[in-house]
């Protein structure tokens, strides 16, 4: 099985809930092997994105210990995975954690109130490192053979940009670099014009970006917001958190209730935005695949753009030079550091032949 590094700052009520759905997939995917799982800050303090992966383990144990032939539908979780913390904010900036509408709905505290959720706990599979998250992702690298290791970023490149830093040829052994972030042609989600990943560092996004014949694929906004998926497909009208469903179940449930209550108010689409489980998709079936091939129906895209750092409005905006100039900057572009990113896109949303998620 392909292994996988899966950089992420989960969360169980805010944004971040997505990284944790994208952490279920990854233990139920055959095809790849979880080798560590790097946490970053995020959506929440680094503290907390920590406990969360061992919460989301723990809710795993309990589900398997429940219903015990369900055991091998989570491949990844008896296999040893390292889990290491990374750093606790950006490499530069201020440290942004996401805010989260509190709804009317009593949900505030699920993670340590509702009552399937998974204790933090240790788990007999899981290693949690004495160092920090960037050394991890090095020794990794360095110790398997050239592309052969994917990694999986789904919250702020901080750990990446710092591996990037310490010992870019290792980096450069990665398979492939499948990251979450960005809005290049859409709105942003943070701001009017900055995705959330991208703003809360735009300095460790832009070392990512920039670098140099990296394998990096990214997954904009562009791509993931058209496909959410509908909440009643995610969460069936019959599905409370009764005794009489599965831990997991009633734990799904739960963490999606409150994002799907703030669309509520907000009036926007009663659908789930699944970038990080989009990305994790990705991966896992890319896992199995060749050479420069992509899962079918999917296009990769050279796009040359430029991060916003510091300006006012517009932290963390990805700058795409629409003027359709680029000869004529062409000779400037060492200087001016234009950064490329290969972004993916699906060709199913364009109409032309392909497969929908
Ligand atoms: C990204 O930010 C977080 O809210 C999600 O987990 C995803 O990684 C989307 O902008
Ligand atoms: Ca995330």
């Amino acid at each position: 099985a392909h292994k996988i590094i899966f950089d992420t700052d989960a969360d169980l009520e805010k944004p971040g809930v997505d990284d944790v759905i994208a952490l279920l997939l990854l233990l139920a995917s055959p095809e790849i092997r979880l080798e560590a799982i790097t946490v970053t800050f995020g959506n929440s303090t680094l503290q907390n994105t920590f406990s969360n992966v061992l919460k989301v383990y723990g809710l795993v144990q309990q589900h398997i210990l429940e219903h015990p032939h369900d055991a091998t539908r989570f491949p990844n979780y008896a296999r040893p995975t390292v889990l290491a913390k990374g750093r606790a904010g950006p490499i530069a900036g201020e440290l942004h954690i996401a805010e989260y509408f509190h709804g009317p709905d009593g949900l505030s505290d699920i993670s340590n109130t509702h009552p399937h959720f998974g204790a933090v706990t240790t788990h007999s599979s899981l290693t949690v490192a004495t160092t920090e998250a960037y050394k991890v992702i090095l020794d990794i690298l360095e110790r398997e053979p050239p592309g052969t290791v994917t990694i999986l970023a789904a919250g702020p490149l901080t750990n990446i940009a710092l591996a990037l830093r310490e010992q870019p040829e290792i980096v450069m052994k990665a398979r492939r670099i499948v990251a979450m972030g960005g809005a290049l042609d859409v709105p942003g989600n943070t701001s009017p014009v900055a995705e959330f990943n991208f703003y809360a560092d735009p300095y460790a996004a832009q070392e990512v970006i920039q670098f140099p014949q990296l394998p990096l694929f990214l997954l904009p906004l562009d791509i993931t917001v058209p496909h959410s998926v509908d909440f009643p497909i995610l969460i069936p009208a019959h599905h409370d958190c009764s005794p009489s469903h599965t831990p997991l179940q009633s734990f799904i449930t739960a963490i999606l209730t409150r994002p799907r209550n703030v669309m509520r108010m907000l009036g926007e689409d009663d659908a789930f935005q699944m970038h990080d489980p989009l990305a994790a998709w990705f991966v896992i079936q890319h896992a199995d695949i060749q050479g420069t091939a992509l899962v079918p129906g999917w296009k990769a895209h050279r796009r040359m753009f430029r991060l916003e750092r510091i300006g006012e409005l517009t932290k963390g905006m990805c700058v795409v030079d629409r003027r359709g100039t680029r000869e004529v900057f062409h000779s400037n572009r060492a200087e001016s550091g234009v950064e490329e990113a290969v972004a993916l896109r699906n060709l199913a949303q364009e109409g032309e032949d392909g497969i929908m998620v």
